[in-house]
């Protein structure tokens, strides 16, 4: 019995430790994006990213503007766009340092540009091409663990 104690125990602690809407100025640790369909459909063109990186109202308006997502066609059909749009809003997070923004870019969200204020000369590492190329510097960015670079 005691062995399934000890993973009970472990979950409770994680649950605790990721408040549903984190309030942002920068968590270690996200939680990981475990919708298969979202997982499917937002990580063909780059890494599907975990909903608390951006607030509800910027996944709504990226939900509702996917025929032209940042130049690309990102369209679905209806019900696709209902469940993913769910899951977002679901999983969505809070940027203490900007409440009512919208970013759209999570490269461009307050929280981002406040973690990552360093020398330009740092995007140029190898490998990054963009700044939202996250597993490039963060390894563990797929589970959503920003704290080892
Ligand atoms: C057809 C390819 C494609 C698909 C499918 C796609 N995206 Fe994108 N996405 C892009 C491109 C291109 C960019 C801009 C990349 C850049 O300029 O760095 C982008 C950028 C983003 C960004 C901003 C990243 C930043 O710069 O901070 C987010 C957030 C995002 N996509 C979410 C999604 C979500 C959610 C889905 C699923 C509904 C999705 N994407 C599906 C092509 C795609
Ligand atoms: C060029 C490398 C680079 C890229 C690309 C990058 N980051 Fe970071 N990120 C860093 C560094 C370095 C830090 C630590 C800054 C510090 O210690 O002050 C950091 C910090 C963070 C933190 C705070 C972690 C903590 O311990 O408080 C988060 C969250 C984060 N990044 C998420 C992302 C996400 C999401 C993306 C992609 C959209 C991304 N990063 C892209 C280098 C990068």
């Amino acid at each position: 019995m005691r062995t399934f104690l000890f993973p009970s125990v472990a979950l409770a602690a994680a649950v605790l430790a990721f408040p549903v809407l984190p309030a942002w100025a920068g968590p270690d640790r996200v939680p990981p994006l475990t919708d298969a369909l979202t997982r499917a459909e937002c990580g063909t063109c780059h890494m599907a990213f975990q909903p608390a990186l951006l607030p509800a109202r910027s996944w709504e308006r990226m939900m509702d503007t996917l025929s032209d997502h940042f130049g690309d066609d990102a369209s679905l059909p209806p019900d696709k766009v209902a469940h993913i749009r769910a899951v977002l809003v679901a999983g969505a997070g809070r940027d203490r340092r900007a409440p009512d923004a919208t970013p759209q870019r999570i490269t461009e969200a307050r929280w981002f540009t406040h973690e990552h204020d360093f020398a330009p000369s740092r995007w140029q590492k190898p490998g990054v091409v963009t700044k939202s190329n996250c597993a490039a510097c963060h390894r563990g960015a797929e589970q959503g663990v920003y704290d080892d670079d």
